[in-house]
């Protein structure tokens, strides 16, 4: 945890996308971590130097400028789009530039995965596969998991998440990342 007794979480979405429905609930998540007392920090994936990876590249001073971004955080949710029953590539390129430096953000932090989509059934698929990748990092990952479908109907006009169950799913997210951390 960090010195001061409140923890220090950080925001990381797998859209870059401006006017991201991941990136509204980013926002939302947010507000509802500030309320239970931590800190906060959004990680923009597109202010890193993170070409697409292949193993023949040097590895590029955004990897480590990453890593420890990550690893100055006491716990990481992860925000992300589905893609075809899928987590993003801006995401899964970022997870594994990563893991070649030092896996240490993965394995000494608190993980937990949301997703939001515009259909009903709230990126279940995508985030299966990104707590499966996680695991294999080991990294400790949360149980609850705030997947937010019919994402138009889901928020208020402050931005709040209003829609059940993902709103009390967001508050028990909230309650058992600051109890890991
Ligand atoms: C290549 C691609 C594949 C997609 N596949 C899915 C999918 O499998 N499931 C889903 O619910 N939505 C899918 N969508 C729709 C996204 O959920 C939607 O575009 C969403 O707004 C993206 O998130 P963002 O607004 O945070 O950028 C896909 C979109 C794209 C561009």
């Amino acid at each position: 945890m960090s010195s001061d007794a409140s923890p220090t979480i950080g925001f990381l979405c797998g859209s870059l996308r401006e006017g991201s429905i991941n990136k509204t609930l980013e926002k939302a998540l947010t507000k509802r971590f500030k309320r239970a007392g931590a800190k906060t920090t959004s990680i923009n994936l597109a202010t890193y130097d993170l070409p697409l990876f292949h193993g023949d590249l040097d590895m590029p001073p955004g990897v480590k400028k990453l890593s420890r971004k990550l690893r100055s955080c006491d716990g990481i949710v992860i925000i992300s789009p589905e893609y075809n029953g899928g987590l993003p590539p801006v995401l899964k390129n970022a997870i594994d530039w990563t893991s070649t430096d030092d896996t240490t953000h993965f394995s000494q932090r608190y993980w937990a995965i949301s997703s939001c989509t515009p259909g009903p059934m709230s990126g279940i698929m995508c985030m299966r596969q990104i707590n499966y990748i996680l695991m294999r990092l080991g990294a400790h990952v949360s149980p609850i998991q705030v997947g937010v479908g019919l994402a138009s109907a889901a928020f208020d006009d402050k931005g709040e998440l209003i829609a059940e169950p993902s709103a009390s799913l967001a508050d028990k997210m909230v309650a058992d990342m600051l109890a890991h951390v």
